[in-house]
């Protein structure tokens, strides 16, 4: 079976956050297991990529040239094939000048992407299942629903993300009018990317079985709950749990950290411990444990409630903080103040530094990830990998990857989203922590939970079988399927 994966970004080339991770990690563990698969992303920088560009020309169905460049992803081999344009890619941000701000033709930018995408494969000889990741490849199900193409299975990464725009915009998706409407992309009065996705691929996942609940509810489901609830009441819809590259990450011979360990030699990394604290400048004594952070700082992440929730354990000296990451300024300020304000106890380094990253990994006691929602979550596998215990909400992949200490696991689990149910279970990891033998113990099981993609490739393969076995219009029963005036339509353009 040809699996094609389809995803805005890609590590090590493009990289925002864990979308990137998973459309490096999950491909390349298929390509190990001797599986025929490649992925299509966007030359979003041709810095450090070593290409080979393929002769062209190359054109979409409405005659916008582009580039087709391949490479491989680095320490697996996968293919990649790059899709190049200088009109829409090749810009500094990937998907807008700043973080928070999005550039004006995103649509017109993942609408070129998404039919270059489908024209890439059928040059490169077709495939039996199209893997599209995240709203910006979420219109390649439904053109290839149009154009007969290949069946999709579409992964639902963070829904909080949609891919919305306004109507008068949907000229550019090169879509017929008739799917601007309701059983179409029609969303709210816009049109969405993220639900063209869902209602066009034979099989929808999320990336963890708790998320894929969550999405159907309101609290979960940002608007999109009662098309996930029909999807999932035909059994479409389905949660597999993301995995951590264990290439990548893994204190045995990582080579930013120093010493190596592993789960019989854990005494070692007491001296990653002490050489995190040096480099950060906290000076806490042993006795106080000390708390890491390494994440976006938005708020889904929840990391405005550490401080409300940590300085009096922090004034009393009984807690260190080291926090990693950018994001959102009403987060990072308050960060900021506090190192000034608790010098040798707090430290801020506002970027992403992926070396020092691996320190705190391999450093800290505790690794905070007190998120509002979760649809995964990668830091807290890496986190236990490395033998930090993860403090973290019970909400999507972290209730999936983490289970409390009380019911036999290792880490800390809390219901609530107040400062006050964060401070408890970081009290509870203090006086967990002050019994060495079992801490010790508790971080031993931590490393050696198997969260490694091989172990989920099956869970995926089982997908692309269901996938490609066909039966699309006949087996879908609450949303009607596009005629053929629609393909006619399309091709009419
Ligand atoms: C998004 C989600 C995160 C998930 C990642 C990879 O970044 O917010 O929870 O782990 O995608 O699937």
């Amino acid at each position: 079976m040809r699996i094609v994966h389809v995803s805005a970004e890609v590590h090590p080339f493009a990289m925002t956050g864990g979308l990137a991770s998973v459309a490096s990690s999950l491909p390349s563990a298929l390509h190990g297991a001797g599986h025929d698969t490649f992925v299509i992303t966007p030359l979003h920088s041709q810095e450090g990529v070593d290409l080979e560009w393929l002769d062209g020309p190359f054109r979409t169905p409405d005659g916008m040239e582009f580039g087709l460049g391949k490479s491989v992803i680095p320490g697996s081999d996968c293919p990649v094939v790059f899709v190049a344009s200088n009109e829409y890619f090749n810009r500094r941000g990937l998907y807008g000048p700043t973080g928070s701000e999005a550039w004006p033709d995103n649509a017109a930018r993942f609408s070129f992407f998404c039919r270059a995408a489908l024209e890439a494969v059928s040059r490169l000889g077709g495939c039996d299942v199209l893997h599209c990741h995240d709203w910006h490849a979420g219109l390649v199900p439904v053109m290839s629903r149009l154009q007969g193409g290949p069946p999709a299975v579409f992964t639902i990464h963070n829904l909080a993300f949609q891919g919305t725009f306004p109507l008068d915009q949907f000229a550019a998706t090169g879509l017929p009018t008739a799917m601007a409407g309701l059983d179409g992309l029609e969303y709210h009065g816009g049109f969405s990317f993220m639900k063209g996705g869902i209602l066009f691929s034979e099989r929808v996942t999320t990336v963890s079985p708790t998320y894929a609940s969550e999405v159907t509810t309101p609290e979960g489901g940002f608007g999109m709950e009662g098309l996930l609830l029909q999807k999932r009441g035909e059994g479409r819809l389905e949660g597999i749990l993301n995995g951590i590259d264990n290439e990548l990450w893994g204190p045995e011979d990582d080579p930013s950290i120093s010493p190596w360990f592993t789960p019989d030699s854990l005494r070692r990394r007491s001296a990653c411990r002490s050489a995190l604290l040096e480099e950060c400048g906290l000076t806490l004594p042993d006795s106080a444990i000390v708390a890491g952070v390494v994440s976006r700082l938005t708020w889904q992440k929840g990391l405005d409630l550490v401080l409300p929730a940590l300085e009096g354990l922090i004034a009393e000296g009984r807690l260190s903080l080291a926090v990693l990451g950018t994001g959102e300024s009403w987060i990072e300020d308050p960060l900021s103040a506090a190192s000034r304000r608790f010098p040798g106890r707090v430290f801020f380094r506002r970027e992403y530094d992926d070396p020092l990253s691996r320190r705190i990994y391999a450093g800290c006691d505790i690794f905070l990830m007190p998120s509002r929602f979760e649809p995964c979550g990668l830091s807290q596998m890496i986190a236990m990998r490395y033998g930090a215990i993860p403090v973290v909400r019970r909400t999507g992949g972290l209730a999936d990857t983490v289970t409390d200490i009380r019911e036999g696991g290792c880490g800390i689990v809390f219901d609530g989203s107040e400062p006050e149910a964060l401070r408890q279970a970081v009290g509870r990891a203090a006086e967990a922590y002050g019994d060495v033998r079992s801490w010790r113990a508790m971080q031993r099981s931590a490393m050696r939970i198997d969260n490694s993609w091989t172990a989920r490739v099956p869970a995926y393969l089982e997908i692309y079988r269901k996938a490609s076995s066909g039966g699309w219009i006949e087996k879908n029963h609450g949303c009607r399927a596009p005629g053929r005036d629609l393909h006619r339509g399309n091709t009419d353009r």
